[in-house]
Protein backbone atom coordinates (compact mmCIF):
# COMPACT_ATOMS: atom_id res chain seq x y z
CA UNK A 1 0.00 0.00 0.00
CA UNK A 2 1.23 3.54 -0.61
CA UNK A 3 2.22 5.83 1.75
CA UNK A 4 -0.13 8.48 2.77
CA UNK A 5 0.04 11.56 0.88
CA UNK A 6 -0.19 15.21 1.98
CA UNK A 7 -0.52 18.28 0.09
CA UNK A 8 -0.25 21.33 0.95
CA UNK A 9 0.04 25.01 -0.88
CA UNK A 10 -3.56 25.30 -1.68
CA UNK A 11 -4.26 29.15 -2.30
CA UNK A 12 -7.96 28.13 -1.87
CA UNK A 13 -9.32 24.66 -1.34
CA UNK A 14 -12.59 24.20 -2.72
CA UNK A 15 -13.70 21.27 -0.51
CA UNK A 16 -17.87 21.96 -1.43
CA UNK A 17 -18.21 20.16 1.98
CA UNK A 18 -21.61 19.89 3.95
CA UNK A 19 -24.85 18.38 2.56
CA UNK A 20 -24.99 18.13 -1.73
CA UNK A 21 -27.01 18.30 -3.68
CA UNK A 22 -27.01 22.58 -3.60
CA UNK A 23 -30.15 24.31 -4.43
CA UNK A 24 -30.47 28.08 -4.32
CA UNK A 25 -28.21 30.24 -2.54
CA UNK A 26 -26.27 27.05 -1.52
CA UNK A 27 -25.47 26.68 -5.21
CA UNK A 28 -22.96 29.43 -3.87
CA UNK A 29 -21.39 27.46 -1.16
CA UNK A 30 -17.92 26.28 -1.96
CA UNK A 31 -16.90 25.52 1.73
CA UNK A 32 -13.31 27.22 0.58
CA UNK A 33 -10.09 26.86 3.08
CA UNK A 34 -7.39 29.52 2.37
CA UNK A 35 -4.39 27.55 2.66
CA UNK A 36 -5.35 24.23 2.55
CA UNK A 37 -4.04 20.96 2.80
CA UNK A 38 -5.55 17.10 1.96
CA UNK A 39 -3.72 14.20 3.61
CA UNK A 40 -4.56 10.98 1.45
CA UNK A 41 -4.45 7.63 2.32
CA UNK A 42 -5.06 4.52 -0.12
CA UNK A 43 -6.62 6.63 -2.62
CA UNK A 44 -8.81 8.26 -0.57
CA UNK A 45 -8.97 11.66 1.62
CA UNK A 46 -7.94 11.02 5.13
CA UNK A 47 -8.44 14.68 6.06
CA UNK A 48 -9.53 17.88 4.42
CA UNK A 49 -8.60 21.20 6.03
CA UNK A 50 -6.53 24.35 6.93
CA UNK A 51 -2.82 23.64 6.60
CA UNK A 52 -1.91 23.95 9.90
CA UNK A 53 -4.28 21.27 11.18
CA UNK A 54 -4.30 19.03 8.33
CA UNK A 55 -0.28 18.70 8.86
CA UNK A 56 -0.65 18.58 12.82
CA UNK A 57 -1.73 15.06 12.63
CA UNK A 58 0.31 12.31 13.00
CA UNK A 59 -0.36 10.64 10.24
CA UNK A 60 0.80 14.03 8.26
CA UNK A 61 4.36 14.19 9.70
CA UNK A 62 5.32 10.86 8.08
CA UNK A 63 3.19 11.54 4.47
CA UNK A 64 4.76 11.99 1.93
CA UNK A 65 4.58 15.65 1.03
CA UNK A 66 3.34 17.41 -2.45
CA UNK A 67 3.35 21.31 -2.32
CA UNK A 68 1.15 23.02 -4.99
CA UNK A 69 2.61 26.26 -4.48
CA UNK A 70 -0.41 28.46 -4.20
CA UNK A 71 -2.29 27.02 -6.23
CA UNK A 72 -6.40 26.16 -6.44
CA UNK A 73 -7.02 22.86 -5.18
CA UNK A 74 -10.72 21.12 -5.87
CA UNK A 75 -12.89 18.10 -6.48
CA UNK A 76 -12.39 16.61 -9.95
CA UNK A 77 -14.84 18.01 -12.12
CA UNK A 78 -17.98 15.29 -13.09
CA UNK A 79 -18.97 15.43 -16.93
CA UNK A 80 -22.29 14.03 -16.24
CA UNK A 81 -23.25 14.01 -20.09
CA UNK A 82 -21.35 12.69 -22.77
CA UNK A 83 -21.07 10.47 -25.77
CA UNK A 84 -18.31 9.50 -25.39
CA UNK A 85 -17.87 7.12 -28.55
CA UNK A 86 -18.23 8.06 -31.76
CA UNK A 87 -16.11 7.52 -34.87
CA UNK A 88 -15.29 11.01 -36.32
CA UNK A 89 -15.71 14.46 -36.25
CA UNK A 90 -18.60 16.28 -38.10
CA UNK A 91 -16.41 18.91 -39.42
CA UNK A 92 -17.87 18.90 -42.91
CA UNK A 93 -21.29 19.78 -40.98
CA UNK A 94 -19.65 22.89 -39.68
CA UNK A 95 -19.30 25.21 -42.68
CA UNK A 96 -23.55 24.47 -43.14
CA UNK A 97 -24.30 25.30 -39.92
CA UNK A 98 -22.08 28.66 -40.08
CA UNK A 99 -23.90 29.29 -42.92
CA UNK A 100 -27.38 29.10 -41.52
CA UNK A 101 -28.49 25.91 -42.35
CA UNK A 102 -30.38 24.28 -38.25
CA UNK A 103 -29.61 21.16 -37.00
CA UNK A 104 -32.63 19.78 -38.19
CA UNK A 105 -32.11 21.06 -41.59
CA UNK A 106 -28.86 19.31 -41.33
CA UNK A 107 -30.00 15.83 -40.15
CA UNK A 108 -32.52 16.16 -43.02
CA UNK A 109 -29.94 15.88 -45.65
CA UNK A 110 -28.75 12.92 -44.27
CA UNK A 111 -26.52 14.68 -41.67
CA UNK A 112 -27.00 14.73 -38.04
CA UNK A 113 -26.81 11.93 -35.83
CA UNK A 114 -27.68 9.32 -38.63
CA UNK A 115 -24.15 9.93 -40.61
CA UNK A 116 -22.61 9.99 -37.38
CA UNK A 117 -24.71 6.59 -36.96
CA UNK A 118 -23.63 5.18 -40.43
CA UNK A 119 -19.78 5.96 -39.65
CA UNK A 120 -19.86 4.37 -36.38
CA UNK A 121 -21.44 1.00 -37.93
CA UNK A 122 -17.80 0.54 -39.99
CA UNK A 123 -15.71 1.39 -37.54
CA UNK A 124 -13.43 -1.39 -35.51
CA UNK A 125 -13.67 -1.42 -32.01
CA UNK A 126 -10.33 -0.85 -32.20
CA UNK A 127 -10.58 2.33 -34.01
CA UNK A 128 -13.33 3.66 -31.81
CA UNK A 129 -11.07 2.91 -28.63
CA UNK A 130 -8.41 4.94 -29.76
CA UNK A 131 -10.40 8.25 -30.57
CA UNK A 132 -12.39 7.82 -27.04
CA UNK A 133 -8.81 7.08 -25.38
CA UNK A 134 -7.32 10.63 -26.62
CA UNK A 135 -10.63 11.81 -25.20
CA UNK A 136 -10.30 10.69 -22.35
CA UNK A 137 -6.92 12.04 -22.11
CA UNK A 138 -7.81 15.15 -22.77
CA UNK A 139 -11.14 14.77 -20.45
CA UNK A 140 -7.79 14.47 -17.83
CA UNK A 141 -6.41 16.89 -18.88
CA UNK A 142 -8.65 19.55 -18.26
CA UNK A 143 -9.54 18.49 -14.77
CA UNK A 144 -12.20 15.93 -15.37
CA UNK A 145 -11.97 12.35 -13.52
CA UNK A 146 -15.56 11.24 -13.70
CA UNK A 147 -17.80 10.99 -17.01
CA UNK A 148 -21.26 9.76 -17.79
CA UNK A 149 -21.16 8.38 -21.31
CA UNK A 150 -24.14 7.60 -23.82
CA UNK A 151 -24.30 4.97 -26.54
CA UNK A 152 -26.71 6.32 -29.44
CA UNK A 153 -24.49 6.12 -32.81
CA UNK A 154 -24.92 2.78 -33.07
CA UNK A 155 -29.19 1.62 -32.99
CA UNK A 156 -28.72 -1.53 -33.70
CA UNK A 157 -28.59 -4.43 -31.78
CA UNK A 158 -24.77 -5.46 -32.51
CA UNK A 159 -23.64 -1.73 -32.45
CA UNK A 160 -25.01 -0.50 -29.50
CA UNK A 161 -23.83 -3.59 -27.55
CA UNK A 162 -20.22 -2.42 -28.97
CA UNK A 163 -20.36 0.79 -27.86
CA UNK A 164 -21.42 -0.49 -24.11
CA UNK A 165 -18.66 -2.86 -23.97
CA UNK A 166 -16.08 -0.16 -24.70
CA UNK A 167 -17.60 1.32 -22.14
CA UNK A 168 -16.32 -1.15 -19.89
CA UNK A 169 -13.28 -2.29 -21.04
CA UNK A 170 -12.05 1.80 -21.27
CA UNK A 171 -13.05 1.75 -17.20
CA UNK A 172 -10.64 -0.73 -17.33
CA UNK A 173 -7.66 0.46 -19.02
CA UNK A 174 -7.47 4.11 -18.19
CA UNK A 175 -7.97 6.43 -14.55
CA UNK A 176 -11.32 8.41 -15.83
CA UNK A 177 -13.96 6.66 -14.57
CA UNK A 178 -17.16 6.19 -17.15
CA UNK A 179 -20.67 5.96 -15.73
CA UNK A 180 -22.74 4.01 -18.67
CA UNK A 181 -26.16 5.18 -20.21
CA UNK A 182 -28.08 3.18 -22.71
CA UNK A 183 -29.26 5.59 -25.42
CA UNK A 184 -30.49 3.29 -27.89
CA UNK A 185 -33.07 5.67 -28.48
CA UNK A 186 -31.32 8.65 -29.55
CA UNK A 187 -33.17 8.76 -33.45
CA UNK A 188 -34.84 5.78 -35.00
CA UNK A 189 -32.36 4.41 -37.23
CA UNK A 190 -32.69 4.74 -41.15
CA UNK A 191 -33.77 1.26 -41.68
CA UNK A 192 -36.71 1.52 -39.72
CA UNK A 193 -37.67 4.95 -41.39
CA UNK A 194 -40.59 4.70 -43.89
CA UNK A 195 -41.90 1.45 -42.81
CA UNK A 196 -45.07 1.76 -41.43
CA UNK A 197 -45.00 2.24 -37.74
CA UNK A 198 -41.57 2.41 -37.98
CA UNK A 199 -40.63 4.24 -34.86
CA UNK A 200 -43.03 1.88 -33.03
CA UNK A 201 -41.11 -1.15 -34.24
CA UNK A 202 -37.82 0.20 -33.25
CA UNK A 203 -39.07 0.98 -29.58
CA UNK A 204 -40.30 -2.63 -29.46
CA UNK A 205 -36.90 -3.75 -30.80
CA UNK A 206 -34.84 -1.65 -27.88
CA UNK A 207 -37.50 -2.74 -25.32
CA UNK A 208 -37.80 -6.68 -26.37
CA UNK A 209 -34.57 -7.20 -27.61
CA UNK A 210 -31.54 -5.17 -26.56
CA UNK A 211 -32.55 -3.65 -23.07
CA UNK A 212 -33.07 -7.22 -21.67
CA UNK A 213 -29.15 -7.49 -23.26
CA UNK A 214 -28.11 -4.63 -21.32
CA UNK A 215 -29.78 -5.89 -18.58
CA UNK A 216 -27.91 -8.97 -18.75
CA UNK A 217 -24.82 -8.06 -19.39
CA UNK A 218 -24.79 -5.01 -16.36
CA UNK A 219 -23.87 -3.03 -19.53
CA UNK A 220 -25.44 0.22 -18.21
CA UNK A 221 -27.06 1.84 -15.08
CA UNK A 222 -28.97 4.67 -17.02
CA UNK A 223 -31.35 4.89 -20.47
CA UNK A 224 -31.80 8.07 -21.56
CA UNK A 225 -33.99 8.94 -24.69
CA UNK A 226 -33.40 12.13 -27.06
CA UNK A 227 -37.23 13.42 -26.56
CA UNK A 228 -37.49 15.80 -29.38
CA UNK A 229 -39.06 16.83 -32.36
CA UNK A 230 -37.81 14.68 -35.38
CA UNK A 231 -36.44 12.03 -32.26
CA UNK A 232 -39.52 10.66 -29.90
CA UNK A 233 -42.27 11.72 -28.69
CA UNK A 234 -43.09 12.15 -24.70
CA UNK A 235 -45.34 9.08 -25.11
CA UNK A 236 -42.88 6.38 -26.59
CA UNK A 237 -40.18 8.10 -24.54
CA UNK A 238 -42.45 7.16 -21.38
CA UNK A 239 -42.49 3.64 -22.62
CA UNK A 240 -39.23 3.12 -22.96
CA UNK A 241 -37.71 5.07 -19.67
CA UNK A 242 -40.59 2.72 -18.02
CA UNK A 243 -39.72 -0.50 -19.00
CA UNK A 244 -35.70 0.30 -18.28
CA UNK A 245 -37.09 1.30 -14.36
CA UNK A 246 -38.71 -1.85 -14.14
CA UNK A 247 -35.22 -3.66 -15.26
CA UNK A 248 -33.66 -1.42 -12.86
CA UNK A 249 -32.08 1.45 -15.21
CA UNK A 250 -32.59 4.73 -13.78
CA UNK A 251 -34.09 7.27 -16.26
CA UNK A 252 -32.13 10.31 -18.12
CA UNK A 253 -33.76 12.80 -20.17
CA UNK A 254 -32.78 15.05 -23.93
CA UNK A 255 -35.39 17.37 -23.25
CA UNK A 256 -36.68 20.80 -24.87
CA UNK A 257 -33.38 21.15 -26.47
CA UNK A 258 -34.92 22.34 -29.66
CA UNK A 259 -38.57 22.87 -28.96
CA UNK A 260 -40.59 22.26 -26.41
CA UNK A 261 -41.96 18.34 -26.11
CA UNK A 262 -43.26 18.39 -22.06
CA UNK A 263 -39.68 15.92 -21.95
CA UNK A 264 -39.33 17.92 -18.57
CA UNK A 265 -42.81 17.08 -16.82
CA UNK A 266 -42.26 13.55 -17.88
CA UNK A 267 -38.38 13.62 -16.59
CA UNK A 268 -40.09 14.62 -12.96
CA UNK A 269 -42.83 12.22 -13.48
CA UNK A 270 -40.84 9.26 -13.40
CA UNK A 271 -37.80 10.39 -11.25
CA UNK A 272 -35.68 10.41 -13.61
CA UNK A 273 -31.81 11.34 -12.43
CA UNK A 274 -31.01 14.42 -14.94
CA UNK A 275 -32.58 15.92 -17.41
CA UNK A 276 -30.92 17.73 -19.59
CA UNK A 277 -30.47 20.94 -22.22
CA UNK A 278 -33.90 22.79 -21.18
CA UNK A 279 -33.20 25.75 -23.64
CA UNK A 280 -37.29 25.65 -24.22
CA UNK A 281 -38.49 24.94 -21.12
CA UNK A 282 -41.38 27.16 -19.71
CA UNK A 283 -42.33 28.24 -16.57
CA UNK A 284 -44.62 25.24 -15.53
CA UNK A 285 -41.20 22.71 -16.11
CA UNK A 286 -39.43 25.12 -14.11
CA UNK A 287 -41.38 24.91 -10.98
CA UNK A 288 -41.48 21.42 -11.51
CA UNK A 289 -38.03 21.04 -11.58
CA UNK A 290 -37.74 22.93 -8.85
CA UNK A 291 -39.66 20.99 -6.61
CA UNK A 292 -37.91 17.92 -7.92
CA UNK A 293 -34.48 15.52 -7.16
CA UNK A 294 -34.40 15.47 -10.93
CA UNK A 295 -31.17 17.34 -11.73
CA UNK A 296 -31.44 20.16 -14.44
CA UNK A 297 -28.14 19.75 -16.62
CA UNK A 298 -27.39 22.23 -18.38
CA UNK A 299 -25.39 22.14 -21.82
CA UNK A 300 -23.94 25.50 -22.63
CA UNK A 301 -21.43 23.98 -25.21
CA UNK A 302 -24.21 23.24 -27.84
CA UNK A 303 -25.72 26.65 -27.55
CA UNK A 304 -22.50 28.06 -28.34
CA UNK A 305 -21.33 25.19 -30.87
CA UNK A 306 -24.53 25.49 -33.17
CA UNK A 307 -24.45 29.26 -32.53
CA UNK A 308 -28.42 29.66 -30.88
CA UNK A 309 -28.98 32.63 -28.75
CA UNK A 310 -31.12 30.98 -26.42
CA UNK A 311 -29.21 29.03 -23.90
CA UNK A 312 -31.38 27.65 -21.09
CA UNK A 313 -33.13 30.14 -18.08
CA UNK A 314 -30.33 29.08 -15.45
CA UNK A 315 -31.53 32.43 -13.19
CA UNK A 316 -34.72 31.48 -13.30
CA UNK A 317 -34.19 27.14 -12.32
CA UNK A 318 -31.73 28.53 -9.50
CA UNK A 319 -34.44 31.07 -8.11
CA UNK A 320 -37.09 28.01 -8.33
CA UNK A 321 -34.72 25.69 -6.37
CA UNK A 322 -33.65 22.90 -9.00
CA UNK A 323 -30.95 20.80 -8.38
CA UNK A 324 -28.67 22.74 -11.59
CA UNK A 325 -26.00 20.94 -12.92
CA UNK A 326 -23.39 21.38 -16.19
CA UNK A 327 -21.89 19.04 -18.26
CA UNK A 328 -20.19 19.21 -22.11
CA UNK A 329 -22.11 17.30 -23.87
CA UNK A 330 -19.14 15.72 -25.59
CA UNK A 331 -20.56 14.61 -29.18
CA UNK A 332 -19.57 15.21 -32.71
CA UNK A 333 -22.44 16.80 -33.69
CA UNK A 334 -23.62 19.91 -31.02
CA UNK A 335 -21.16 20.08 -28.45
CA UNK A 336 -17.24 18.81 -29.65
CA UNK A 337 -15.36 19.48 -26.27
CA UNK A 338 -13.99 17.61 -23.63
CA UNK A 339 -13.48 21.55 -21.57
CA UNK A 340 -15.35 21.43 -18.42
CA UNK A 341 -13.43 24.37 -17.31
CA UNK A 342 -15.11 26.34 -20.96
CA UNK A 343 -18.51 25.14 -20.26
CA UNK A 344 -17.72 27.41 -16.63
CA UNK A 345 -16.40 30.12 -19.02
CA UNK A 346 -19.81 29.83 -20.35
CA UNK A 347 -22.31 28.80 -17.82
CA UNK A 348 -20.66 32.28 -16.27
CA UNK A 349 -21.14 34.80 -19.64
CA UNK A 350 -23.87 33.05 -21.22
CA UNK A 351 -25.96 31.29 -18.26
CA UNK A 352 -25.04 34.34 -15.90
CA UNK A 353 -24.25 32.07 -13.06
CA UNK A 354 -21.49 33.09 -10.85
CA UNK A 355 -18.23 31.11 -10.60
CA UNK A 356 -19.25 29.56 -7.59
CA UNK A 357 -22.34 28.39 -8.70
CA UNK A 358 -21.05 26.98 -11.96
CA UNK A 359 -18.54 25.17 -10.02
CA UNK A 360 -20.96 23.59 -7.54
CA UNK A 361 -22.57 22.52 -10.56
CA UNK A 362 -20.02 20.87 -12.14
CA UNK A 363 -19.05 18.84 -9.20
CA UNK A 364 -21.24 18.00 -6.35
CA UNK A 365 -24.43 18.32 -8.26
CA UNK A 366 -23.13 16.68 -10.97
CA UNK A 367 -22.02 13.84 -8.31
CA UNK A 368 -25.80 13.49 -7.84
CA UNK A 369 -26.91 13.16 -10.74
CA UNK A 370 -24.67 9.87 -11.43
CA UNK A 371 -25.94 8.57 -8.18
CA UNK A 372 -22.46 9.40 -6.76
CA UNK A 373 -22.84 12.37 -4.31
CA UNK A 374 -21.50 9.96 -0.66
CA UNK A 375 -18.23 8.70 -2.89
CA UNK A 376 -17.26 11.88 -5.37
CA UNK A 377 -18.13 15.75 -5.65
CA UNK A 378 -16.44 17.13 -2.75
CA UNK A 379 -13.09 16.84 -0.78
CA UNK A 380 -14.43 15.39 2.56
CA UNK A 381 -12.90 12.64 4.82
CA UNK A 382 -14.06 9.42 3.55
CA UNK A 383 -14.13 10.30 -0.22
CA UNK A 384 -12.43 9.01 -2.91
CA UNK A 385 -9.07 11.22 -3.80
CA UNK A 386 -10.40 12.71 -7.12
CA UNK A 387 -8.36 16.00 -7.04
CA UNK A 388 -8.04 19.10 -9.28
CA UNK A 389 -5.39 21.73 -9.21
CA UNK A 390 -5.49 24.51 -11.57
CA UNK A 391 -3.19 27.25 -12.45
CA UNK A 392 -4.56 30.09 -10.73
CA UNK A 393 -4.66 31.62 -7.24
CA UNK A 394 -8.03 32.17 -7.18
CA UNK A 395 -11.32 29.90 -8.11
CA UNK A 396 -12.70 32.70 -10.05
CA UNK A 397 -9.86 32.67 -12.59
CA UNK A 398 -11.08 29.03 -13.53
CA UNK A 399 -14.16 30.26 -15.69
CA UNK A 400 -12.32 33.53 -16.26
CA UNK A 401 -9.70 32.13 -18.49
CA UNK A 402 -11.54 30.60 -21.99
CA UNK A 403 -10.09 29.11 -24.53
CA UNK A 404 -6.62 27.87 -22.61
CA UNK A 405 -5.90 24.99 -20.57
CA UNK A 406 -5.11 26.27 -16.79
CA UNK A 407 -5.50 22.83 -14.98
CA UNK A 408 -1.88 21.74 -13.70
CA UNK A 409 -2.67 18.58 -12.44
CA UNK A 410 -5.22 15.71 -11.89
CA UNK A 411 -5.21 12.73 -9.66
CA UNK A 412 -7.87 9.97 -9.90
CA UNK A 413 -8.09 7.99 -6.60
CA UNK A 414 -4.99 9.42 -5.09
CA UNK A 415 -2.89 8.74 -8.54
CA UNK A 416 -1.68 11.72 -10.41
CA UNK A 417 -3.05 10.97 -14.00
CA UNK A 418 -2.25 14.20 -15.73
CA UNK A 419 0.24 16.84 -14.61
CA UNK A 420 1.43 19.65 -16.73
CA UNK A 421 5.09 19.28 -17.97
O1 LIG B 1 -27.06 16.02 -26.86
N1 LIG B 1 -29.47 15.95 -28.86
C1 LIG B 1 -29.16 14.79 -29.06
N2 LIG B 1 -27.96 14.31 -28.94
C2 LIG B 1 -26.80 15.12 -28.96
C3 LIG B 1 -26.42 15.51 -30.34
C4 LIG B 1 -26.02 14.34 -31.10
C5 LIG B 1 -25.47 14.63 -32.45
O2 LIG B 1 -25.82 15.65 -33.09
O3 LIG B 1 -24.69 13.80 -32.88
C6 LIG B 1 -26.97 16.30 -28.03
O4 LIG B 1 -26.99 17.47 -28.44
FE1 LIG C 1 -26.56 14.74 -25.55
Amino acid sequence: MANPLLITGASQLLTLRGRGPRRGNALSNLGIVKDGALLLRDGVIAAAGSRAKVEALPEAVAAEKLDVGGRVVLPGFIDSHTHLIHAVSRAEEYGLKIAGASYEEIAHKGGGILNSVKKLRSATSEALKLRARAALREFAGHGTTTIEAKSGYGLDVASELKILRLHRELNEEQPVKIVSTFLGAHVVPLEFRGKKDGAERYLALLMEKLLPEVVVGDLAEYCDVFCERGAFTVGQSKKLLTKAKEHGLRPRLHAEQLSRTGGTQLAVELGAASCDHLEQVNDADIRALGKSGTVATLLPGCDFHLGLEQYAPARKLIEAGAIVGLATDYNPGTSPTTSMPMILSLACSQLRMTPAEAIAAATINAAYSLGREKTIGSLEEGKQADVAVYEVEDYREIPYYFGMNVCWMTMKSGEIVWMRD
